[in-house]
């Protein structure tokens, strides 16, 4: 039940942030990471529930040096007690050409979480996008088998280096279309190298992929991810069949992602929990793993409008609670941070401002929301009942 008052409060705070009279608490350099500092995301949530970010280690976190943090770094390390590599273990980045592994990006990821006690979702096995030239160009003429081969070299490699220190693997992302694309929702036996090439059983390949990743890191939470997976619809139907396929076959599937990336032009889901529960009454844990707002700002409006500002936080705030009322919802992540950082702009021109901080790392209104939420979820920080 959204609470009147946070609505309200939103409404007067987004009013102030956007007509640029509020200037964020944090609008200068973040405050030194004091362990004393409380009033964090990370020190908020319940002890069950990892608030994470992407972060991207190439870019952000190579060079990293503990007596002289950048400003990222420092909020990062602050607010977030999960991080997921927003490219680094993707196979264009980990593994660019046969045989040839580049852990560099992956491993910056790794020392930071190390540094900060932070915990890392591994992000992705097996997807339709950014695989590697050499992978597009081979799998024309792969056998199943062959497609089989290389993808289990891959998974052992990349999930056995980090064996016992990811908390949760994004084994399988994005693996249905669409209802708006050619087919309809049906796995994407076409656009993705693998399933192409094992397109008489491609379920066969998910479940070993996930087999593959168990035998290697026992610890690992595996979840299947996907965009537009937020709410009950033809999308989540597919996943929920496939879901309780794999575990009738005794797959090793732990969880299901849904990775939250939504826009204000259009509305929100709100079965979100009870698409949530129906997952976790499979015995899964559920997540939202890429969570952000991306809002239209028109081409001379030099920022979103004071409605917009407080939908942004509604939405964000509206997913967390969603994770927050179903104890088998174990983390909650949002794509990256500040605005400058974020995929959006490249992706969707006239729209930005997705993250929940602003360029000089100011908490938007979405912060605060998520905060209050989270310090009103539990009081003494302490676990959610009912796991
Ligand atoms: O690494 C190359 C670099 O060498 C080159 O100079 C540069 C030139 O543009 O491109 C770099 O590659 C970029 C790649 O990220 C880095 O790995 C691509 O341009 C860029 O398009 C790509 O974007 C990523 C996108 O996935 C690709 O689909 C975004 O950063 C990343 O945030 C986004 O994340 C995905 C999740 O993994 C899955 N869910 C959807 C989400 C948004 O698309």
């Amino acid at each position: 039940m959204r609470h009147p008052f946070r609505s309200l409060a939103l409404g007067v705070l987004g009013t102030a942030v956007a007509a640029g009279a509020l200037v964020p608490a944090a609008s200068a350099a973040p405050p030194e990471h004091s362990h004393g500092h409380q009033d964090t995301l990370r020190r908020q949530a319940p002890r069950d529930l990892e608030i994470g970010s992407a972060a991207w280690g190439q870019r952000d976190l190579t060079g990293y040096d503990k007596h002289d943090p950048t400003d990222y770094q420092r909020v990062l390390a602050r607010e977030f007690g999960s991080i997921t590599p927003e490219n680094d273990m993707k196979w264009a980045e980990i593994h660019p050409e046969p045989g040839v592994y580049d852990f560099s990006g992956a491993d910056a990821v790794m020392d930071f979480a190390r540094a900060h006690h932070q915990e890392v979702r591994g992000h992705t096995l097996l997807w339709h996008s950014q695989n590697p030239q050499w992978v597009i160009d081979a799998s024309d003429d792969w056998t199943c088998q062959e497609a089989r081969d290389v993808l289990e070299d891959h998974v052992r490699t990349v999930v056995g280096r980090y064996a016992g220190e990811i908390y949760e693997w994004d084994v399988a992302n994005e693996i249905f279309q669409d209802d708006w694309d050619t087919g309809g929702v049906r796995l994407r036996t076409e656009a993705n190298p693998f399933l192409k090439a094992c397109a008489e059983d491609p379920v066969a390949l998910i479940g070993d992929t996930f087999r593959w990743a168990h035998e290697v890191d026992p610890k690992a939470r595996l979840f299947l991810n996907d965009y537009n997976a937020e709410g009950v619809n033809t999308k989540t139907d597919a996943y929920y069949a496939l879901a309780q396929e794999l575990l009738a076959d005794g797959v090793p599937l732990h969880g299901f992602g849904a990775q939250g990336h939504l826009s204000l032009m259009y509305g929100f889901d709100t079965s979100i929990q009870a698409n949530f529960e129906r997952f976790a009454a499979l015995g899964l844990d559920v997540a939202v793993t890429e969570a952000d707002v991306r809002v239209p700002i028109p081409d001379g409006q030099d920022g979103p409008t004071a409605e917009q500002v407080t939908l942004h936080a509604e939405r964000h705030d509206a997913m967390l609670e969603a994770c927050l009322a179903v104890p088998s919802c174990t983390s909650f992540t949002v794509w990256g941070f500040p605005d400058a950082n974020s995929w959006v702009p490249d992706v969707f021109p006239g729209e930005d401002w997705a993250t929940i901080f602003t360029d000089d790392f100011g908490p938007k209104p979405a912060y605060h929301a998520m905060l209050a939420s989270l310090r009103e979820a539990t009081p003494g920080v302490s676990p959610r009942s009912g796991r």
